[in-house]
């Protein structure tokens, strides 16, 4: 004769539990080391494709000023009037700033990871068999790019740093910013030259105290010493 079988319950706890959910598979992937080193691979990728291809565009100043104007214009103008003036433009800017920001978050977190994994420093100096000098430093070079960046950005499209700075007008800006250059150089120039003035200027009151000197009695001569050694202390200070 057939029983009744009554349903038995989960045998444990674990066995209800809700399923855990799985992250997205881009996430789960950067998640990982290798995933990281992907994510700096392909951003590092796309930046220098950027500068390659801003590069390009620039080679357009030795054309003229209407030429550069007006690439830069054509940028701004891309795919008008299917999309707004300069929401292409913004889109690829976007695409730049989130390029950076996950080549630095990669950078940083791969460096955590390393730390992290290793709880004593290594006690002799590295071997290294595959990384050379230009990808050790790698950690400073970037910061030294982002600091250009921000000079760059500050110079030529925000105008900060460029007081003649004309809104829209590339090859106006980028003069101004070069000329900036020679006022540079011609600044030092004079500088130098003044400060040879100066001192010839201090070498001859030297010469000129040693005669006094010589002339003066023996028993006044420690004044015209004291000022001596003042002049000379000035000239090795310089
Ligand atoms: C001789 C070298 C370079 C020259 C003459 C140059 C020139 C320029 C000019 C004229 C602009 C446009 C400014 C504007 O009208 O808004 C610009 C923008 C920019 N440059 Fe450069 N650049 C040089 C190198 C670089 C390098 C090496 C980088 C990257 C590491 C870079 C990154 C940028 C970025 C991110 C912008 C902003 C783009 C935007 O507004 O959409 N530049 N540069």
């Amino acid at each position: 004769m057939a029983q009744a079988v009554s349903t038995r319950g989960p045998v444990s706890g674990t066995a209800t539990a809700g399923k855990k959910r799985r992250k997205l598979f881009l996430l789960d992937l950067y998640s990982t080391a290798v995933g990281k080193k992907y994510a700096m691979a392909l951003s590092g990728i796309a930046l220098m494709g950027f500068v390659l291809v801003h590069m390009i565009g620039n080679l357009k100043v030795y054309l003229g000023a209407e030429e550069i104007n007006h690439y830069g214009e054509f940028l701004r103008e891309l795919l008008v009037p299917l999309a707004p003036r300069t929401v292409v433009l913004w889109v690829m800017r976007l695409g730049l700033i989130g390029a950076v920001a996950l080549h630095v978050h990669a950078a940083y977190s791969l460096t955590q990871l390393n730390r992290h994994a290793r709880s004593v420093k290594y006690q002799s100096a590295r071997d290294y068999q595959v990384a050379n000098f230009a990808s050790r430093t790698m950690r400073w070079t970037g910061i030294i790019v982002l600091l250009f960046l921000f000079f760059h950005l500050a110079d030529l499209t925000w105008g900060w740093f460029n007081p003649d700075f004309v809104r829209g007008d590339v090859y106006y800006n980028l003069d101004a910013s070069l000329s900036r250059l020679d006022q540079y150089k011609s600044n030092s120039v004079f500088a130098r030259n003044q400060l040879g003035l100066e001192e010839s200027a201090l070498t001859s009151v030297i010469d000129n105290l040693q005669r006094v000197r010589e002339l003066t009695p023996e028993d006044h001569r420690r004044l015209v010493d004291q000022a001596m050694n003042e002049m000379k202390q000035a000239h090795e200070q310089r």
